[in-house]
């Protein structure tokens, strides 16, 4: 499963890029305005942290002026990825841009008919929002659970299932359970998934044992190749 990061703030892509995580980033109009600076400046920055697919949204609802404006954003790295909401016009300008080669991450999804019309438009990718269904009662895993099962039954549907607005681990991992290609997650979901509390406890057990042998890995004297000696280790 890939991970996009969902985010613009360009802190947050450089600390996690480094963990070598991050195969992504998504961005939309909201993120973008809450780092109140210019929006091209900062997908100029993105782009260059992370050198995979950046999503970088259209703010118009006209076809035309969509394409107007994918073509700039398009122009500013070749790793950006145009997104497009699911609305008519938006499903009239992926189909444009996947034609001219621009993929497409059409996002706004809410549910199974959208996302067959996402494939049919050529998006590369569909954007499908957990967390807002689950936050209306609904199932949010569900409308995965089926686009997934929809896309797989049909091989000339090449669009990949971008699991959006996803609020925890749990979406993550339910999702890779059915077979989506991406998560794009928050900064603190990713952070939070690399804990657990017994991870914690085991390593403070093992650094507590370990500081009773009075060792220390790095220090030759211990290992008996000291300074410039030849290394014992067989050749593999
Ligand atoms: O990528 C879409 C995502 O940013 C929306 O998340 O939490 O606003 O539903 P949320």
């Amino acid at each position: 499963m890939r991970f996009f990061i969902d985010t613009a703030d360009i802190g947050e892509i450089r600390d996690l890029a480094a963990t070598g995580l991050v195969d992504g980033v998504t961005t939309n109009p909201s993120l973008v305005a809450k780092t109140g600076r210019d929006f091209i400046e900062v997908l100029k920055e993105i782009c260059a942290i992370v050198p995979g697919p950046v999503s970088a949204e259209v703010a118009a609802t006209d076809t035309q002026t969509m394409l107007s404006e994918g073509r700039l954003l398009a122009a500013v790295a070749k790793n950006v990825v145009i997104k497009v909401p699911l609305t008519p016009d938006g499903l009239k300008a992926c189909r444009a841009f996947t034609d001219e080669g621009t993929p497409v991450n059409v996002t706004l999804c809410f549910s199974a008919a959208q996302a067959i019309l996402a494939a049919k438009a050529g998006a590369r990718y569909v954007s499908p929002f957990v967390g807002r269904l689950d936050d209306i009662g609904a199932d949010g895993l569900d409308l995965i659970a089926d686009i997934v099962e929809i896309y797989n039954a049909y091989p000339d549907f090449t669009t990949e299932v971008l699991v959006a607005s996803v609020r925890g681990a749990a979406h993550v991992v339910e999702s890779a359970k059915m077979g989506a290609h991406v998560a794009t997650l928050p900064p603190a979901i990713l952070r939070a998934m690399f804990k657990h509390p017994l991870t914690d406890k085991g390593l403070e057990a093992f650094l507590a044992d370990w500081a009773k042998t009075g060792q220390s890995i790095l220090d030759t004297k211990t290992n008996g190749t000291a300074n410039g000696s030849k290394s014992t280790r067989r050749r593999a």
